[in-house]
């Protein structure tokens, strides 16, 4: 059944990648692409600034630090895993908010295809989906475990015509919970007869998932030549630290990859951008993240112990798979309520200068905030202010 020529729009199937300058010749007097050869306008470029040549387009296909990135997730891959992802199943894109924008706009027609979600979930897909006018469908997490119902998506797909895409969030956000693996699989193997389209699972959190048994990984990442149906998406946004370079990675079958990397604009990962996540996917890059990760999954279970024994704080929510937690927020009955959770979150930011996020309105998650966990000082204050300003409000 799966047939990627039918799922990607006629159009963009058509398309034949956009060739640069350098594909051809890479050496020489380079007068073929327009750029200014007397250097960078930069009064005192830095040593660094000189060495990446600037003044020149950046490389267009990122052949090296598309290696690291297999080597590292290859380096521990998925228990279900019997095969290594290679460069052809990778596409970079300008943080995963353009690999999230770049799939929709390849796979689902304007106004015509459909986008299936499972809230509460990452608010971008749809507002790429309001952006790109294509219809949202809605299959809710389970509650109060926060996983995928499969049976109801199934559903979803027999009675709603159009749908192309499913994006899921794992770990989710704002949950912070993992869907479990092998539901994701069983959803995979189930549509798979009667649906064509693409699973994509958001694994911006994935690196803070403690892993099922050592030298595996709880990431679909190196699934993809297994499942022509599964898409993963990641970002070196969050674990790595480097939010500020913007670079999301798309894993999928070559075949699909060819497609993303055809439509994707030519030179849309700078050269700046490459050359630090160069270095941040090296082994000695990955170590560091490994450290911070640590520290981090140490500090959440910490500030979760001791955010839960605050008198009007209730449930964690969320699950313990990323760097924030979910918490109730109750009033003086002890109920769970958006009014003081959003007195709480502004009370905070205003005149504490401690900044969280509120999520009661999203679904099942009424009096919830959303705490990333800082530095081990910045989760002391963010505590002591918490406490004391929402004993406050609740007097
Ligand atoms: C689930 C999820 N996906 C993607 C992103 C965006 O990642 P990036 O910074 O790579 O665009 C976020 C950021 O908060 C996120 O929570």
């Amino acid at each position: 059944m799966f047939d990627l020529k039918a799922i990607v729009r006629p159009n963009i199937i058509k398309l034949e990648p956009y060739r640069c300058a350098r594909d051809d010749f890479k050496t020489g007097i380079l007068l073929d692409a327009n750029e200014n050869t007397h250097g960078p306008a930069l009064s005192e470029p830095s040593a660094l600034e000189l060495e990446l040549e600037l003044n020149r387009y950046p490389d267009p296909h990122q052949e090296e630090l598309k290696q690291q990135i297999v080597d590292s997730r290859n380096g521990t891959p998925n228990m279900h895993a019997t095969r290594k992802v290679t460069v052809e199943n990778l596409c970079l894109g300008v943080g995963s908010d353009e690999s999230i924008d770049m799939l929709m706009r390849c796979c689902c027609a304007p106004a015509r295809e459909k986008l299936l979600v499972c809230p509460p979930t990452y608010g971008m897909y749809s507002i790429c989906a309001a952006v790109n006018d294509v219809e949202i469908v809605k299959v809710p997490l389970t509650v109060p475990d926060f996983q995928i119902d499969v049976e109801a998506i199934v559903s979803k797909l027999e009675s709603e015509t159009g749908v192309k895409l499913i994006y899921l969030t794992s770990p989710g956000n704002p949950t912070g919970k993992l869907i479990s693996v092998d539901t994701i699989i069983s959803l995979l193997e189930k549509v798979q007869d009667g649906w064509n389209g693409l699973v994509v699972v958001d694994e911006a959190y994935i690196d803070f998932t403690a892993p099922p048994q050592d030298g595996f990984s709880q990431s679909m990442a190196t699934l993809v030549n297994q499942y022509p149906n599964l898409v993963v998406m990641q970002t070196l946004s969050k674990s790595f630290g480097l939010a500020g370079i913007r670079l999301g990675v798309t894993f999928c079958n070559a075949q699909l990859s060819k497609i993303l990397n055809s439509v994707k604009y030519p030179y849309n990962i700078s050269s700046l951008t490459s050359d630090v996540a160069l270095k941040a996917t090296s082994p000695r890059g990955i170590a560091v993240m490994q450290r911070y990760v640590k520290s981090i999954n140490e500090q959440r279970d910490l500030v979760l112990a001791k955010i839960l024994a605050l008198e009007y704080v209730g449930r964690n929510l969320g699950g313990l798979d990323s760097n924030f937690i979910l918490v109730e927020i109750l009033d003086k009955e002890k109920k769970p309520s958006n009014e003081v959770a959003l007195k709480l979150y502004n009370t905070l930011a205003v005149d504490n200068a401690v900044v969280v996020r509120f999520r009661g309105n999203e679904l099942n998650c009424t009096g919830g905030l959303r705490i990333s966990i800082g530095t081990t000082e910045e989760n002391q204050v963010m505590l002591s202010k918490l406490e004391r300003v929402l004993l406050e409000l609740n007097k």
